[in-house]
């Protein structure tokens, strides 16, 4: 038979990736959480089908000096694409360990000159009622971040996974990876960048407030309102694991947040 077309992308090893053995595959393409696509783990992998991601264009816009649209495939030549194997803390007390493709945030908001009067970075999603659903959240999902924390090296923009190109349930074409956070603000299908001077309001703390923080650094002193999260359990493993403060990456993100209160700004 014919030879099947290769997808591989071409990727150069990054430093910054943890030793740790891989999550398998399956359960990082089947086990997702893309409310859009239903609430069940198993949903986002049946559905995400529906979702068109080419075209696709990414605005960069607000408190830039070059507000700019990117075409998904520009943005794939903007830099280098690295493959990095980050741990992945989800709030609801599981891990996996993954190996993204892509590269820094840094890279695209350099590309945009922000102005001095930037603080925030918000991100808005993919949003189509006509194939996803309309309740749960107050849709389309957003996040956000400081400007700081989303110029750090470690904050990754994902085109890919094992390898690959993203799967769709998995955020495709585009989707933020903070790897020293709470999964949820890793935003997935990204149409919108925009610089702000306030903190922009985040999807999941509208929802509930006192559940979920505009920061959500993982971090094992802080309870979730409803459970512990000093310990998690890695999918593939049976016993639980300690949760590390900012998720193992505190040497290099702790002095972010120094001399903050993080009880408060969970
Ligand atoms: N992005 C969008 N647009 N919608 C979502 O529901 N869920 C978040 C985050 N990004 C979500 C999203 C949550 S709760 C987690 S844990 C991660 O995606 C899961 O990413 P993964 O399925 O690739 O592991």
């Amino acid at each position: 038979g014919a030879a099947r077309a290769s997808t591989r992308l071409q990727t150069v090893p990054s430093a910054l990736s943890t030793t740790e053995p891989l999550s398998e595959r399956d359960a990082v393409t089947g086990y997702n959480n893309f409310y859009e696509f239903g609430t069940d783990k198993a949903d986002p992998a049946r559905n995400a089908h529906k979702m068109e991601v080419r075209p696709w264009t990414v605005r960069v816009e607000g408190l830039v000096g070059k507000p700019r649209r990117f075409d998904i495939d520009e943005l794939l030549r903007l830099a280098p694409l690295e493959e990095r194997i980050y741990r992945l803390r989800c709030v609801e007390g599981w891990s996996m360990v993954v190996p993204w493709v892509g590269f820094p945030l840094a890279a695209l908001l350099k590309e945009v000159e922000p102005l001095g009067s930037a603080k925030y970075v918000e991100f808005v999603t993919h949003y189509d009622p006509k194939i996803m659903i309309r309740d749960v959240l107050d849709w389309p999902y957003t996040e956000g971040l400081r400007l700081d924390e989303a110029l750090h090296p470690l904050t990754l923009l994902a085109v890919g996974v094992y390898g690959e190109a993203l799967p769709k349930q998995n955020g495709a074409p585009l989707r933020l990876v903070v790897p020293w956070k709470y999964g949820f603000k890793s935003a997935k299908s990204i149409v919108t960048i925009r610089l702000t001077e306030k903190e922009p309001a985040t999807a999941w703390n509208k929802f509930a407030p006192q559940e979920y923080g505009f920061y959500s650094n993982v971090n094992p002193e802080v309870r979730h309102p409803r459970w512990s999260q000093a310990t998690e359990r890695r999918i593939g493993e049976l016993r639980k694991r300690p949760t590390q403060m900012f998720n193992g990456y505190a040497e290099q993100v702790a002095s972010l947040y120094q001399g903050m209160d993080l009880k408060k700004f969970y």
